[in-house]
């Protein structure tokens, strides 16, 4: 990309030729304030927020609206451009309603954060405030609340640039103009949360999110949304770890630009506290970790003395990482000798893995088939299919199950048919980060692991490309990764072998 030099408040910059003046300005520590521009929409220049003075020129300029060129010299701090930022915050807040104590945007808000830098504190408005409706329902996943919009259009643009659906749009004149849908119809589609996303202010709050808690108490981990092969960029917004509160789009140029659906938004459920596995359990009955892996280690210790560790089979998803996936193999192929592994057919979901609506949304539901098939075919996996699992266990070829499960209910329906399957000769093992998976197994030994939105290591997405997972937090003191728990059955089986040994010398 070219380099322009351009002048901002007296200093040289060298920035990228054509980049908009407002995150050129951003990315060398000057703030110029704004609500309208978002670098995934269109120009508006409605705000009026990003005044600054341009050289040569004798009317402020709106910044959003400047490419940056060779030469270009802005002012952003002069007392003509603080002098009109202050009055155009004071337009935008004529009407506001200042509910910022019963508002979900408190903490992340323009208004509040503006405010504070260029209020004009002493109001001049005397004039009573417009009224107008508050808690709209304007859809699934949106609420609207007229009174707080700035008229910023960014939600109409949205509709209209990106999701393409248009519901939105901006109705009435002068001081009664407000947002609307087209006829009170709701908005539509699997991307109505990037609208509360993009709303600067506290006009369009999440329905999932609204009232749940404030957003000071929240910290962020990256990861990466585990809905489908997409694997869009996410943060996630959990209190200490200890309760998930939402997902947010993370901006990668590549993958999901600026946005993420409503489908991908609702995936931490799934990892969330009140649906979380939390001790290991044996027949239903708590036991600590190192209890667990040890009566596993017994189990396999009857396979091994008796050269039998081919009965055991393993069942995996395309939901794991692949470092994850590597400890598996490595465990069951390489240390335990089996070559039973099972799974859904993987290579069937990324062949017909498609875009589903034309956006972000694909047909595979799983954020890592590709790592999947690229990591079995490294470590020579041959993978068989649930009905080879379910013949094995009929016949009895297969008498110590191991099922890997990831969180989520689509994986339901194969666990509830081999569940059907299993006879009280065959031990099963769930590592599983979720409560309901185990109803299934009343019997099994189960083990608590890391969530998705918990765990660290790579996915690789439809389009190849890798990516992380960041490890942030870990909700239950019990739960382990699978590498971990795959490193602590192989020490409790050495230390077996050991003993074994000295009781034989
Ligand atoms: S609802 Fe929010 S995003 Fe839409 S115009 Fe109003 S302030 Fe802007
Ligand atoms: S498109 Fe897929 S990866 Fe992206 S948010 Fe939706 S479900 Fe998640
Ligand atoms: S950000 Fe420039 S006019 Fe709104």
């Amino acid at each position: 990309m070219a380099k322009v030099k351009i002048t901002v408040n007296g200093k040289e910059l060298e920035v990228e030729a054509g980049k908009n003046l407002v995150d050129a300005a951003e990315e060398n520590g000057f703030e110029i304030p704004h609500y309208c521009y978002h670098p995934g929409l269109s120009i508006a220049g409605q705000c009026r927020m990003c005044y600054v003075e341009q050289e040569g020129n004798p009317k402020l300029q709106v910044a959003c609206n400047m490419k940056c060129s060779d030469g270009l010299k802005v002012k952003t701090d002069t007392p003509k451009v603080t002098d009109a930022v202050k009055w155009s915050l004071e337009f935008h807040l004529i009407n506001h309603p200042i509910d910022c104590p019963i508002c979900d945007q408190a903490g992340e808000c323009g208004l509040q954060e503006y405010y504070m830098k260029h209020g004009k504190y002493k109001s001049e408005m005397h004039e009573e405030k417009e009224l107008k409706p508050k808690v709209v329902d304007i859809g699934d996943q949106v609420v609207l609340d007229k009174e707080r919009c700035i008229l910023c259009s960014r939600c109409v643009r949205f509709t209209q640039e990106i999701s393409k659906t248009s519901e939105l749009g901006i109705f009435s004149r002068g001081d009664r103009s407000v947002i609307g849908t087209v006829n009170d119809s709701p908005l539509t589609g699997n991307y109505q949360t990037n609208v509360v996303d993009i709303c600067p202010v506290g006009a369009l709050t999440s329905k999932d999110f609204r009232f749940e808690q404030r957003v000071w108490f929240l910290d962020e981990t990256q990861s990466i949304c585990s809905g489908c092969s997409k694997g869009c960029n996410v943060d996630v917004h959990h209190k200490k770890g200890k309760h998930i509160y939402r997902l947010k789009p993370r901006y990668n140029e590549q993958v999901n630009s600026y946005w993420m659906c409503d489908k991908g938004r609702v995936t931490y459920k799934d990892s969330n506290f009140d649906r979380r596995l939390s001790n290991a359990k044996l027949g239903g009955v708590d036991l600590p970790h190192a209890e667990a892996i040890a009566a596993w280690a017994a189990d396999l210790k009857v396979l091994i003395a008796t050269e039998r560790t081919e009965e055991i089979g393993v069942w995996i998803t395309p939901h794991q990482t692949n470092e994850e996936l590597v400890s598996i193999f490595e465990t069951f192929a390489t240390q335990l000798k089996t070559n039973k592994f099972y799974s859904e057919s993987v290579e069937t979901l990324v062949q017909k893995d498609e875009a589903v609506d034309g956006f972000l949304l694909r047909s595979d539901p799983y954020p890592n088939s590709r790592g999947f098939l690229k990591t079995s075919k490294e470590k020579k996996i041959k993978l068989q299919s649930i009905e080879d699992l379910i013949k094995a266990l009929e016949k009895e070829t297969i008498s110590h199950l191991v099922i890997i499960c990831p969180e989520g209910e689509r994986q339901f329906p194969h666990m509830s048919r081999i569940s059907q399957m299993v006879k009280p000769s065959q031990f099963v093992v769930i590592l599983t980060p979720q409560n309901a998976a185990i109803e299934m197994f009343p019997s099994a030994l189960s083990l608590p692991t890391l969530s998705h939105y918990e765990k660290a290591g790579t996915m690789i997405n439809h389009a190849e490309i890798s990516q992380s997972l960041e490890a942030g937090f870990q909700m239950f003191k019990e739960s382990r990764s699978i590498q971990q728990t795959m490193k602590d059955l192989l020490e409790a089986q050495a230390k077996r072998a050991e003993s074994r040994e000295r009781m034989a010398n």
